[in-house]
């Protein structure tokens, strides 16, 4: 394998989050690109990063930029620019604001990076990913959105608190689009391979699905200004990594779906393999009634936000 190279569109807080994580664990070299008017923090950031190397022990290089030409060769781009709400702005605002950003993006990206994989992190996430998808005429397994990876580790971190066990034992799957209506599947959620239905009540764990649903809310209510990033990064960068090493990784992921679970022109959050090619499968699993139904509310919701597009 020869050198990795990721660029970060938007060289904000996940951004930069992102390309330390990915410079720190040597997985690749690291473009940050912003706006021409927020090019010198982008380098500042970059070159900050770089200095952290010498302690931390890692040559990747990282660049700070906003000249598209400098994602040439990139085998993933991560799409973090955007904006966020502000008050005053209605979501359909948000949407086409954040979706002409994609557009403007994905023009960058098909010059410089047309055989790179993307994935997207902007909100309202499972639309940009269509957005980008249909803009950027890739196939479809080289465009992903990020949610499900960390919608569960959120799931996780709250039944491992719960429990008082290391979250790292508890396993899960989180479907559908990104916010109050994803789906957790119970069926899944194991702790250490026992089920969590032998080990919570039904009310506690009700409770943390609520808590899950409205895990981006907590963090923004408690920064005050902005949301989270840290958690955000790491999803990504485990989306990345399965990539790039190609570890053909069962995640969570958001794909564009052609009748899987029902399905159609939409893209949503479902278990994948991920591995070089990006997604590599969709994986179907067989639903009881009640999760189907909460999948379609999901889809449904995601449906109307799509709606709001305006170019794509
Ligand atoms: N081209 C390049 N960069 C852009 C563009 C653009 N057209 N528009 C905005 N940006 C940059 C901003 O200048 C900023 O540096 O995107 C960056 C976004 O960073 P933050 O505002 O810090 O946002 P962040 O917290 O990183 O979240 C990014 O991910 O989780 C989602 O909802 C979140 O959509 C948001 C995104």
């Amino acid at each position: 394998m020869g050198k990795r190279k990721v660029a970060i569109i938007g060289a904000g807080h996940t951004g930069a989050t992102l390309a330390f994580m990915l410079a720190e664990k040597t997985l690749a070299d690291v473009v940050l690109l912003d706006k021409p008017e927020n090019e010198k923090p982008a380098r500042g950031k970059a070159l900050d990063i770089s200095e952290s190397g010498p302690i931390f022990n890692f040559n990747n290089k990282i660049k700070g930029t906003s000249d598209y030409q400098d994602i040439t060769g990139s085998d993933i781009v991560v799409i973090t620019a955007g904006v966020a709400r502000k008050p005053g702005m209605s979501r359909d605002d948000l949407i086409q604001i954040n979706e002409s950003v994609m557009a403007q993006v994905t023009e960058g990206i098909k010059t410089y990076a047309p055989d790179s994989t993307i994935i997207v992190l902007t909100n309202p996430v499972d639309a940009m990913t269509y957005a980008v998808y249909k803009l950027s005429g890739f196939p479809k397994n080289r465009v992903l959105g990020q949610s499900g990876i960390l919608d569960t580790a959120r799931y996780r971190t709250f039944i491992a608190e719960a429990l008082d066990v290391a979250r790292t034992d508890v396993s899960g799957l989180v479907l559908g689009g990104h916010g109050d209506t994803m789906v957790p599947l119970l069926s899944t959620t194991t702790v250490g391979g026992v089920p969590i239905t032998e080990l919570l009540e039904q009310d506690k764990i009700d409770a943390i699905v609520d808590r899950t649903r409205k895990g981006g809310a907590e963090i923004v209510g408690l920064l005050g200004n902005g949301s989270a990033y840290y958690a955000p990064a790491a999803a990504i960068f485990e989306m990345a990594a399965a990539i790039l090493k190609d570890e053909r990784r069962v995640l969570p992921a958001i794909t564009y779906l052609e009748g899987e679970y029902g399905f159609n022109d939409i893209c949503l959050g479902v278990p994948t393999l991920i591995g070089e090619n990006g997604v590599e499968q969709v994986i179907e699993t067989k639903l009881s009634d009640d999760e189907k139904a909460q999948l379609k509310a999901s889809a449904d919701a995601v449906e109307e936000v799509k709606s709001a597009l305006k170019y794509s």
